[in-house]
C-alpha cells in the first residue's frame, strides 16, 4: 500500500512512522527541505527509541527508514492509495490541500483522509470532487504509542471508504478503531477537552496548585499523566482550537476556553511545540 502523509510534525510524523513499520511505502510531504529534514530526524529518533525499548530490531528500523521518503513536491503523491493530511488546524489550509490532492491523486479508489481533531470532515470533503472518498482518521498523541484511531464518517463518505479506513487502521496498523459521527469533538475530545479545561479553571480560580491537580488525577484516578501536563503534550494552541470548535458547535459554557488558556497561548506557552507550557506559567 502506498501512503502519503501531508505534514510531518508530531502527528504526521508518528503516522508516517507507523505506516513504514507496517511495511508500507510512505512519502512525507513538508513545506520546505529544512522542515522535511527535521521530520526525518524525529522519526529516526523515535525508531531508535523503539529499538532501545526492545520493540524493534536494528534491521527493522533500517527497513522502515528505507520505506520513507521526504519531499516538498505535492505532485509526488500522485500514485498514492491513501493520503493522510496532518497539518495545523486551519480549515482554509486543509481545504486548499484537499483541492490540490483531488487534482493530483490519480486512483479513483484512493482515500483522502484528514487527522483533524475538530474541523468537520464534510466541510473538508466539499473542497474535492470525490467527497465519498474523504474520511477522518484521528490518531492520538503520541501516535506510535496510543492504541486508538477514530474513523470519522462525513455525511457523504461511502461505506467502502469507511471500511477501507477501518481496515487500514485496525488490520494494517494494529490500532483499536472506533467509528465516530462528524461532529465537533468526535468521541474522545468531546469528553477529554471539558475535563482538561475544567482543570485549568480549577487552577485559575486558585482552588488547587497545578502540581496537586496533576498529582490528583495521576494518583487518584490512575491516569498516566495529569490534565495540565496532558494539555502541554497535546499542545496548548491545539487545545484552544479544539475547545473553540466545541464551543462554536454546542454553545455550552463547559466547552468555553478558559481565559488562562488564551493567555498562555498568546504568551507562547504552547507546551510540546515551544518546550514551554503550564509548568512555566507563574
Ligand atoms: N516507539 C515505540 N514504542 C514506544 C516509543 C516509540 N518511539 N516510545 C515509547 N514507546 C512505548 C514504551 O516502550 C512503553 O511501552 P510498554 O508500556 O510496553 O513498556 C510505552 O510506549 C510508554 O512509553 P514510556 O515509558 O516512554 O512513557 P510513559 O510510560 O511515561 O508514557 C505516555 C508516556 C504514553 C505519553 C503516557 O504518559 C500517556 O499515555 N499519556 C496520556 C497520553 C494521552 O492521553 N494522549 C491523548 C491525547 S488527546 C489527542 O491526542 C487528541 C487530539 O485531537 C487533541
Amino acid at each position: 500500500m502506498k501512503i502519503g502523509v501531508v505534514g510531518g510534525g508530531q502527528m504526521g510524523g508518528g503516522i508516517a512512522e507507523l505506516c513504514a513499520k507496517a511495511g508500507m511505502d510512505v512519502i512525507v510531504h513538508e513545506v520546505n527541505q529544512d522542515v522535511a529534514e527535521a521530520s526525518k530526524a524525529r522519526i529516526d529518533k523515535s525508531l531508535s527509541k523503539a529499538v532501545e525499548r526492545g520493540k524493534l530490531s536494528e534491521q527493522d528500523k533500517a527497513a522502515a527508514l528505507g520505506r520513507l521518503t521526504f519531499g516538498t513536491d505535492l505532485g509526488a503523491l500522485a500514485d498514492r492509495d491513501l493520503v493522510v493530511e496532518a497539518v495545523i488546524e486551519n480549515e482554509e489550509l486543509k481545504k486548499d490541500l484537499f483541492r490540490q490532492l483531488d487534482d493530483i491523486v490519480e486512483s479513483p479508489d484512493a482515500i483522502l483522509a484528514s487527522n483533524t481533531s475538530s474541523i468537520p470532515i464534510t466541510r473538508i470533503a466539499t473542497a474535492t470532487s470525490r467527497p465519498e472518498s474523504v474520511v477522518g482518521l484521528h490518531f492520538f498523541n503520541p501516535a506510535v504509542v496510543m492504541p486508538l484511531v477514530e474513523v470519522v464518517r462525513g455525511v457523504l463518505t461511502s461505506d467502502a471508504t469507511v471500511e477501507a479506513a477501518r481496515s487500514f487502521a485496525a488490520d494494517q496498523l494494529g490500532k483499536t478503531v472506533v467509528v465516530a459521527k462528524d461532529r465537533a469533538g468526535f468521541i474522545v475530545n468531546m469528553l477529554l477537552v471539558p475535563y482538561i479545561i475544567d482543570a485549568m479553571r480549577m487552577y485559575e480560580e486558585g482552588y488547587a496548585s497545578k502540581e496537586d491537580i496533576d498529582a490528583g488525577m495521576v494518583n487518584g484516578a490512575n491516569y498516566p499523566m495529569g490534565p495540565l501536563a496532558l494539555s502541554d503534550l497535546i499542545g496548548n494552541d491545539t487545545m484552544l482550537f479544539v475547545a473553540e470548535a466545541l464551543f462554536e458547535e454546542f454553545r455550552e459554557a463547559r466547552y468555553a476556553p478558559p481565559p488562562l488558556l488564551k493567555r498562555m497561548v498568546e504568551a507562547g506557552l504552547l507546551g510540546r511545540k515551544s518546550g514551554r507550557g503550564f509548568y512555566e506559567y507563574g
